[in-house]
C-alpha cells in the first residue's frame, strides 16, 4: 500500500555522513536552529534524521530504550516539530545495527509502536546484521523490510520508509511493494570525487524507476563537508537533482561557508529535483569527457547538464537545433542556473568551457 508521503524527493538532514557515533541530542535540536535560520527550511529541506548509534537496549516489557547521548527522545522530536521541521530516526531489521547497537529484529511492532508515540516521521532501516542471519535473498529481504513496513503502517502515523539495504536485489523494481517510499541503489558515499562520480552516473541506468513516492536513494549529500571542491559539489548537487534523489545534507549546518549554502540552498537546482513530474533523467551524448544529460520539466521546458568528467576544463556543448524534447525549433530561451543569467540563444549552438569535475547546468524554454 502506498502511504502517500513524500510526493517529490524527501529533502532534510541526516546525521552520518559528518557526525557517525557522535552525534548527540543537543547537535540535533541545534541543527534544527540552523536549519531554520539558514533558511534551508524554506526551501523545503524539513526532514531532521537521526542515524545509528541513538538506541541502548531493551527495558523489561521489550520497549526499545535510548542511551545516554538521547535522554528523551519524546521530547526532542517535540522541539523539531517546535521548529515546524519533521524527524526522522534508524534502526535495522537485524538484532544489530551496522555500528553494533540494539536492532529491531523481532520487535519490529513494538519499535513502531515506540516510533509513532515519540513522534517520528521518518524511519531508515538499514540491513546490517539481517543481512548475516539471513542469505540476502530478495525473498528474504523483502520479508524483512515488508515486516517493519506493515508495523509502521499499523501505527496509523504518516511515516516515511527508507530502505537501505545497498542496491541488492534491485530493490527498485520491488521497493514500492514492501512500503518503501525509497530505497538505496548502492553502497555508501564518501566525500570524495571518485565515490560521488562512480555512484551518481551509475544511476541512469535505473533512473526510468524513480516516481513520485518511491525514490530511488543515491546515498545522501557530502556537499560542504570538505573532501571536494566547490565545482565537485555543484556537480553533486546537480546531478542528485537531475535524478530526484532524495536531498539530505550530510554536513554540519551550523557551520557552513556562503559557498555551501550557495549550492545547498540553489533554488533553481531544488526545483528540478523537487519537480513534480519527475521525468527521469536521461544521456543526450557524450562530447569528449562532458557528458550531457538531460530531462523534461512539467511546464515543457527542459534541463541539460554538461558534466565534465575530466580532470581537464575543456569546452562543450550543443546544437541548439539538436535539442531534445520537442523544443528543438521554437524560439527558445536559456537559463544558467550556476550563474543565475540568462544565456543567448542567438547563433546555432551553445557554448561553454565547462570546469574539470564542474558542471554547467542550463534550463531551456520554447516559446
Ligand atoms: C550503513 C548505511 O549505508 C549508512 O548510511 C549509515 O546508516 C551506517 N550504516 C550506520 O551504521
Amino acid at each position: 500500500p502506498d502511504n502517500g508521503l513524500v510526493r517529490t524527493p524527501p529533502m532534510g538532514w541526516n546525521s552520518w555522513n559528518k557526525f557517525a557515533g557522535k552525534i548527540t541530542d543537543a547537535d540535533v535540536r541545534s541543527m534544527a536552529d540552523a536549519m531554520v535560520s539558514s533558511g534551508m527550511s524554506k526551501l523545503g529541506y524539513v526532514y531532521i534524521n537521526i542515524d545509528d548509534t541513538w538506541e541502548l537496549g531493551r527495558d523489561a516489557s521489550g520497549n526499545i530504550t535510548t542511551n545516554n547521548k538521547f535522554p528523551d527522545m519524546k521530547a526532542l522530536a517535540d522541539y523539531v516539530h517546535s521548529k515546524g521541521l519533521k524527524i526522522g530516526i534508524y534502526s535495522s531489521p537485524g538484532p544489530k545495527t551496522c555500528a553494533g547497537y540494539e536492532g529491531s529484529f523481532a520487535h519490529e511492532e513494538k519499535d513502531a509502536k515506540t516510533y509513532a508515540a515519540w513522534g517520528i516521521d521518518y524511519l531508515k532501516y538499514d540491513l546490517c546484521s539481517a543481512g548475516d542471519i539471513y542469505p540476502s535473498s530478495e525473498a528474504n529481504q523483502r520479508g524483512l523490510y515488508q515486516k517493519m513496513g506493515d508495523a509502521l503502517e499499523h501505527t496509523g502515523r504518516p511515516i516515511v520508509f527508507s530502505l537501505c539495504q545497498y542496491g541488492q536485489n534491485a530493490p527498485w523494481k520491488w521497493g514500492a511493494k514492501v512500503s518503501g517510499n525509497l530505497w538505496r541503489t548502492t553502497g555508501d558515499i564518501s566525500d570524495n570525487w571518485k565515490s560521488m562520480d562512480t555512484i551518481g552516473f551509475s544511476q541512469l541506468a535505473i533512473a526510468s524507476y524513480t516516481r513520485p513516492g518511491h525514490w530511488n536513494d543515491p546515498d545522501m549529500l557530502e556537499v560542504g563537508n570538505g573532501g571536494m571542491t566547490a565545482d565537485e559539489y555543484r556537480t553533486h548537487m546537480s546531478l542528485w537533482s537531475l535524478l530526484s534523489a532524495p536531498l539530505i545534507a550530510g554536513n554540519d549546518l551550523r557551520t557552513m561557508t556562503d559557498e555551501t549554502t550557495s549550492i545547498l540552498m540553489n533554488q533553481e537546482v531544488i526545483a528540478i529535483d523537487q519537480d513534480p513530474a519527475a521525468k527521469p533523467t536521461q544521456e543526450l551524448t557524450k562530447d569528449g569527457s562532458v557528458e550531457i544529460l538531460w530531462r523534461t520539466m512539467q511546464d515543457g521546458s527542459i534541463i541539460v547538464g554538461f558534466f565534465n568528467r575530466g580532470d581537464q576544463a575543456t569546452d562543450a556543448g550543443v546544437q541548439w537545433s539538436a535539442l531534445p524534447g520537442g523544443i528543438a525549433g521554437k524560439k527558445l530561451k536559456a537559463r544558467d542556473l550556476w550563474k543565475h543569467e540568462a544565456v543567448p540563444t542567438t547563433g546555432d549552438r551553445f557554448n561553454a568551457n565547462v570546469p574539470a569535475h564542474g558542471v554547467v547546468l542550463l534550463r531551456i524554454s520554447g516559446r
